[in-house]
């Protein structure tokens, strides 16, 4: 009895953080604990509010970004906010060196001005339904399987309409919900700051406080005379529409209430402590692939500026996660999560035998083992995806474009996604990836077999250790040091490499000139922009396949993927099939063990509300982050000329001269902030609401020791951070005196 009342307790004490401002919470489902926790932080609308089918509410002019950011609706003319990095690569395609976007901002002072973008698209949630008992009936009386009873749901529910749906698994599957969307296709750019200000400290402030980046920008969806989604035509006019969000300036102070409205992407909440142990090392792992893939691109792009703009894309992405892993396992590390969650299984286990119903239950045992089957392919699979995938750039275009070129796809397609792909290729720097990142992986014993007699020479000459890899020393560059936190231990000591590396472990070696550098980088066509088109102009089909099939690159290409594909992601995903079925059963197993607790799905990329208090946050010993930062910090910051803190003259004279038009508070304009919102990737660009409903903020990062959130929500530790609105509305009406977009909003002053 003892024990039982304790494990309930220690229940309760793992599980109170969700009293505090931990969840993503289903905006369709708010209970009535959500909303007396909420009305106790000073929230003053209603449920209705929020989300309703029947009338309008706030879910309406909230808006999923190409599937993967999120913005809002801000004008009855369908003016968009999101942030400045989900729509980078939009600024990228529209920008040239000449007419630099990236560089120097952009602000249409008229429709006509608004650029398109291709393949662009957003989505608005219509109204979402619980499918659960139909979804389990199919599967379970009618023995179907989840993919074909999901598509045919959906399909039944969209038959004769223009929307998309769709159907995603809740608590690990033992629930389902369908999403039917309204999908717009034509989002024109309308503003974006320069980059400078935009992405200021890119990636040296990414993921820390205090920060400085006015990371915004602002689209607008066009629709056709109908008012209704199109695909772009120069006829479309601004979507018009009554849902969209007020704006209030009045501003925040200290513990007050504010909401994060979006689609965060993914999280798990509920991993038993081996898959946090697991994730651990295999961030480990990640970090130390990528340290040296941004190693090789930071050393081109600081040389040129042409590489600067077509790689500035790539470099961001990789560079964002390696950056947010470290941050992970620190926050791992600092909140005690393994160390937590083995103690609560321990007490969770031992007094499950006193239930009838779960004696004999070794739930915790079976994932141990599971994970100890899954660790190797989950790291070989991570060489796949870092290094084949998204590393070396010639694999994944050689894959796409020879099967569309064997296949029968047009020639405009196969035109563009060459250009596409070329327009940001150096081969250079890939070919100087791939010595870096490929050729290793052929292990100890078989370099001199395999590496061309140059290579190997400089493999003597600089710094090349067998076991480790290359190794770039102590060269030390913004990326190695992160915000003057000490490297994390455990990275220094790097044990995967060799190990993990499936040339390595299954050897291919029979074909030495595969990995011979002259053979791809030079003689290959699929590294060379004219030879690729000159292929999609020949009609001779025989002969293109005979021209691709000897193809040194492809014959690589497509060892690897198929190698890939054949010997390492079935296992995987079986072995994570396996741990799929008892991470249903073991939520399952929580809610009845624990059935008071007021729980929240994962994050799916669902609509979701989050909500907290703007908050000041203490990370170590005499050190205190305060809730909001201002432009004087920003200059503060500013380093003439620098890849990352240079500043446009421009703010540098407002600054000067404080004109900050209405925007300022006490001669200073706010320009971020922080709260105790639960939120992850996928919330960038979420709206941030205040207890009125009003606009305040735009979300687009947390702090780098609080990033463990996806498994692990700590409230001492966990920040989101938010561009302040009147920053945002100080660059449009003062920065770019663009009083035609100020005037389309609706403001609180
Ligand atoms: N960390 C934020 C997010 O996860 C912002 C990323 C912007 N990219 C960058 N490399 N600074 O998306
Ligand atoms: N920057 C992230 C995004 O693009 C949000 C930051 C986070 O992961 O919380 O969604």
């Amino acid at each position: 009895m003892k024990k039982i009342i304790f494990i309930i307790c220690l229940g309760i004490n793992i599980f109170n953080r969700c009293y505090s401002d931990e969840g993503m919470w289903q905006p369709y489902l708010l209970s009535q604990i959500n909303l007396d926790h909420m009305i106790d932080l000073g929230f003053q609308l209603t449920k209705d509010d929020i989300y309703s089918i029947n009338n309008n509410s706030l879910k309406d002019a909230i808006v999923h970004f190409n599937g993967g950011c999120t913005a809002s609706i801000i004008s009855n003319r369908g003016l968009l906010l999101t942030n400045h990095h989900c729509g980078y690569s939009q600024i990228q395609a529209n920008s040239s060196i000449e007419n630099n976007l990236l560089e120097n901002g952009f602000s249409a002072k008229n429709l006509n001005e608004e650029l398109p973008n291709e393949n662009l698209y957003v989505s608005i949630v219509k109204y979402v339904k619980d499918v659960t008992n139909e979804v389990n009936f199919q599967i379970n009386d009618n023995n179907l399987n989840e993919k074909n009873v999901i598509d045919s749901i959906i399909n039944k529910e969209i038959k004769n309409t223009n929307y998309d749906a769709i159907i995603k698994p809740f608590y690990k599957g033992n629930q389902y919900y369908l999403f039917v969307y309204e999908k717009f296709y034509d989002i024109r750019l309308v503003n974006a700051p320069p980059s400078s200000i935009g992405k200021f400290g890119s990636d040296t402030d990414n993921w820390v406080w205090p920060r400085h980046t006015g990371d915004y920008t602002i689209f607008r969806i066009y629709v056709n005379q109908e008012n209704k989604p199109a695909k772009y035509s120069k006829e479309n006019i601004p979507l018009k529409t009554d849902n969209f969000l007020k704006i209030s300036t009045q501003g925040f102070e200290e513990n007050d209430f504010a909401m994060v409205y979006g689609f965060p992407g993914s999280t798990n909440e509920y991993l038993p402590s081996c898959a946090v142990e697991h994730l651990k090392e295999l961030n480990e792992y990640r970090i130390e692939i990528r340290k040296n893939l941004l190693n090789v691109i930071d050393f081109y792009m600081k040389k040129s500026d042409q590489i600067k703009l077509n790689y500035a894309s790539k470099y961001a992405s990789i560079s964002n996660y390696y950056k947010k892993w470290k941050g992970e396992n620190l926050g791992i590390f600092k909140s005690n999560a393994i160390q937590n969650k083995i103690r609560f299984e321990k007490l969770l286990m031992d007094s499950l035998k006193i239930y009838e119903n779960y004696q004999n239950y070794d739930i915790i045992n079976k994932y141990d083992s599971l994970y100890n089957e899954l660790r190797i392919y989950s790291f070989l699979r991570s060489t796949f995806i870092e290094k084949v995938y998204r590393g070396v750039d010639f694999f994944a275009f050689t894959n796409n474009i020879s099967k569309k070129i064997l296949g029968n796809e047009s020639d405009s397609n196969l035109i563009s996604i060459t250009n596409n792909h070329f327009n940001s290729y150096s081969k250079e720097i890939d070919k100087d990836l791939f010595i870096k990142l490929i050729l290793p992986m052929v292990g100890k014993n078989n370099h001199k077999l395999i590496f061309d007699d140059e290579i190997f020479e400089l493999s003597k000459n600089q710094n090349y250790d067998f076991e480790k890899g290359w190794n770039y020393g102590e060269n030390k560059n913004n990326y190695s040091n992160i915000s003057n936190e000490k490297e994390f231990d455990s990275l220094k000591d790097f044990k995967y490499t060799v190990k993990y590396n499936f040339l390595n472990i299954y050897p291919f070696i029979d074909n030495k000139k595969l990995f011979n550098v002259e053979n791809i980088f030079e003689k290959s066509i699929f590294t060379d922009r004219g030879k690729i088109l000159k292929l999609i102009n020949n009609k001779n089909k025989a002969k293109v396949e005979k021209i691709i099939k000897n193809d040194k690159a492809y014959i690589l290409t497509k060892y690897l993927f198929d190698f890939y594909f054949t010997k390492i992601s079935p296992k995987y995903w079986d072995i994570f099939d396996q741990i799929s079925e008892l991470d249903k059963k073991y939520i399952k197993l929580l809610m009845d063990i624990f059935p008071n607790k007021n729980y929240y799905p994962d994050a799916n990329g669902t609509l979701r509300l989050s909500y907290g208090e703007i908050k000041t946050m203490k990370p170590r010993d005499a050190v205190t982050y305060n809730y909001i930062t201002y432009l004087d910090g920003m200059i503060e910051k500013y380093i003439p000329d620098d890849y990352e803190f240079d500043l446009p003259q421009k703010i540098l004279n407002i600054h000067k001269h404080k004109n900050y038009g209405k925007y300022a508070i006490k001669n200073k304009l706010p320009l971020c902030f922080i709260s105790t919102n639960h939120t992850t990737g996928g919330n960038s660009g979420s709206p941030v609401l205040n207890s009125k409903g009003h606009l305040i903020g735009l979300n687009f990062d947390r702090l780098w020791e609080g990033t463990m959130s996806d498994v692990n929500f700590d409230p001492k530790l966990c920040r989101n951070i938010m561009v302040d609105i009147r920053f945002i509305l100080f660059m449009i009406d003062n920065y770019f005196d663009s009083k035609n977009l100020i005037n389309e909003l609706e403001i609180f002053d």
